[in-house]
């Protein structure tokens, strides 16, 4: 029996659905734990391209994937997405949360009220309605899972709070009126599609657990979006960190094995909020066009910088990540040189920690080392000494910073372009 946890160690889009495909070989469930649809994992097999933004990734490999009760669902996306998949020849197994919070129309209405609200001084969210839903989750004001299975429950719990959201709409001028009925019938509807797979999971995974199943539970965002850890407020509602599996899933901290920490060998970035070691210059741009760094759900452009090890160190420490794996090292190709980030330089001093006040973080120039670029990476290479020199001595001196260990290293997006070490 193995629980196994793959988290984004900087600001998202690390390739955790890549790497949550492959080690999917040898699960029995694959668990979204946090957030929502705001996610866009993509996984390769060949030449077929799945982008999945709310189904755990381990479906494409046949293997069960389960909603925990941390995430926010949007039910019409995840009834997309089994048609979508089903049209592709895969029938996903799919169970969901009982206690799993739904993401309404009021939620997305007001994630773009909030956004036009805050002009320049926007998060640059997804708009999926994730920050709002999560809001009424801890205001006890959210509609669960369960409760798209009782129409009399919806019913009396949507009269409560749609006077509410209708206030608010109001005073924000948004031109809305929100529709009970039209709302009710709609989520009925959701829930009877759903319902057969709606159910109580913390109980089907902690039996698996003692029936010596292995569960790979899959994160979502990076640690930097962490609502307490990350660049805040600039940051997505959830709990990215490993902490967060806990709370998402119903599984103890102590069934957890690895903590598998997911490492970009640069940095991006979608949406607002600094970026230390962000690249204006023609660099930025080749990472940009070479990394194809452009949005799984909202299609931006992402934000390119170097290496930022500042961000992953406090990535390992929050999470106990016991385990790296290193992705898109083969972006790094023909660069003369590359640099990591080891240290900040704030008001003259350096300083080798992530600081809270986002100011003080918008303030910090990264110091930076050094390393001889590589040609290129060969594809087929299977193990670490088929790497360039170069390359060897640039993830030696990750794992020397991170004092963790490089467990696996990916050369391309495809499964088989995956050095275990
Ligand atoms: P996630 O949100 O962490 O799952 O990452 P995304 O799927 O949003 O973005 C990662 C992108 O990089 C996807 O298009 C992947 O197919 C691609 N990718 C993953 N690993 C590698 C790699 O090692 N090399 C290259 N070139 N692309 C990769
Ligand atoms: P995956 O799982 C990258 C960012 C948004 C925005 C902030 C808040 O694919 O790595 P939200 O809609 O969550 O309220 O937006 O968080 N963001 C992501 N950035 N990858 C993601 O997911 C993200 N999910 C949210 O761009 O800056
Ligand atoms: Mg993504």
């Amino acid at each position: 029996m193995t629980v196994n946890l793959v988290i984004g160690a900087q600001w998202g889009d690390e390739g955790k659905g890549k790497v949550v495909d492959y080690f999917s070989k040898d699960a029995d469930y694959v668990v979204r734990f946090q957030g929502g649809n705001n996610a866009g994992h993509t996984i390769k097999v060949g030449d077929e391209i799945y982008k999945l933004h709310v189904t755990p990734s381990g479906v494409i490999q046949g293997k069960t994937g389960v909603i925990g009760n941390g995430v926010v669902l949007d039910p019409e996306i995840l009834i997309n997405e089994i048609n979508n998949l089903k049209k592709r020849g895969i029938k996903p197994k799919i169970l969901i949360s009982d206690r799993t919070n739904i993401i309404m129309p009021y939620h997305k209405i007001l994630d773009g009220a909030d956004e036009k609200y805050l002009g320049d001084k926007k998060i640059g969210t997804t708009k999926r309605g994730i920050g709002p839903c999560y809001s009424d989750k801890v205001a006890r004001k959210g509609i669960r899972a369960i409760d798209l299975t009782d129409k009399n429950t919806l019913s009396k719990k949507l009269d409560e709070i749609i006077p509410i959201k209708q206030r608010i709409l109001d005073v924000y001028n948004i031109d809305k009126k929100l529709d009970k009925k039209e709302i009710l019938d709609a989520y009925i509807r959701y829930g009877e599609k759903l319902k057969d797979f709606v159910t109580t999971t913390h109980i089907e995974l902690n039996n698996a657990i003692k029936n010596n199943k292995n569960i790979l539970l899959e994160g979502a965002q990076g640690v930097m979006l962490d609502v307490d850890y990350g660049t805040y407020p600039y940051t997505t509602s959830s709990h990215v960190i490993a902490g967060g599996s806990s709370i998402g899933t119903g599984i103890g901290p102590k069934n957890i094995n690895d903590i598998i920490g997911i490492v970009k060998a640069y940095t991006t970035r979608v949406g607002e909020g600094p970026l230390p070691t962000e690249l204006f210059d023609k660099t930025g741009e080749y990472l940009q066009q070479k990394g194809h760094e452009f949005g799984t759900t909202t299609s931006r452009p992402r934000r390119c910088g170097w290496l930022d090890l500042v961000v992953v160190k406090h990535s390992c420490m929050i999470s106990g990540i016991t385990k790296l794996a290193i992705t898109k090292l083969d972006v790094l190709d023909n660069l003369e040189t590359v640099k990591i980030c080891t240290k900040y330089e704030l008001r003259g001093k350096e300083i080798d920690y992530f600081p809270a006040n986002i100011e003080d973080v918008k303030k910090c120039k990264p110091v930076y080392k050094e390393f001889k670029g590589w040609n290129k990476i060969n594809g087929n290479s299977t193990k670490f000494a088929d790497l360039p020199k170069e390359a060897q001595e640039y993830l030696k001196f990750i794992e020397k910073e991170l004092k963790t260990p490089i467990a696996i290293i990916s050369i391309g997006p495809r499964r088989k372009e995956t050095i275990e070490v």
